[in-house]
């Protein structure tokens, strides 16, 4: 088995990180993984957030707990230290499957770097609200965007789960 393959079958949703903020080259390669992902007649509409700044990041994990109907002091983001939000233009017919991709280079990357990742969702719910758009603002991002997913970043506590058995019958060969 190749290391592409052998990393994608090992690749696991991680639900518990160590606070510790990897390292800043490493984020950049990740991303730079998700802005290569194929994407719908090559318009590259998607763009990331890269969250490292923790207030921000505790404030995202309170909205997104709260969209979620969670206690209060339950983090969705299970004490990832870097979120790194992907938006897609908000009138793109393929925008949900490029943001898709973009997601799911991202976690691949992670796991190659050793580090552990997780999608975490309602991405689209926070984006609607008026304040989630101003904060695309301040940061000088234009325009109107969806949330697509969180790809919550950082150190693995403890072990990488193992992968459940793959369902039977889901492949239908025609030949
Ligand atoms: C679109 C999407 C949304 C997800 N949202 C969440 C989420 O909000 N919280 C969470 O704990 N896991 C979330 N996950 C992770 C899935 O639960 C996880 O991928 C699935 O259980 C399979 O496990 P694996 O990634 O380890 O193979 C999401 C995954 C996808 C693809």
């Amino acid at each position: 088995m190749n290391e592409m393959i052998k990393g994608i079958k090992e690749r696991r949703s991680i639900r518990k990180f160590k606070p510790e903020m990897p390292e800043k080259k490493d984020l950049e390669q990740i991303i730079e993984a998700g802005l290569c992902a194929p994407n719908g007649k090559g318009k590259q509409s998607t763009i990331i957030v890269a969250v490292i700044n923790k207030e921000l990041r505790d404030k995202i994990s309170k909205a997104n707990g709260k969209i979620g109907g969670w206690e209060e002091d339950f983090d969705p983001f299970y004490g990832a230290p870097a979120i790194l939000i992907v938006l897609a233009e908000k009138d793109w017919p393929t925008r949900v499957y490029d943001g898709s991709l973009v997601m799911g280079n991202m976690m691949l990357a992670s796991h190659s770097l050793g580090l552990g990742s997780i999608w975490i969702h309602r991405a689209k719910e926070e984006f609607e609200k008026e304040e989630y758009q101003e904060i695309l603002k301040s940061l000088g991002i234009e325009g109107e965007w969806e949330g697509i997913g969180h790809c919550a970043i950082g150190f693995i506590e403890g072990e990488n789960p193992k992968a459940p058995e793959r369902k039977e019958n889901r492949v239908f060969w025609v030949e």
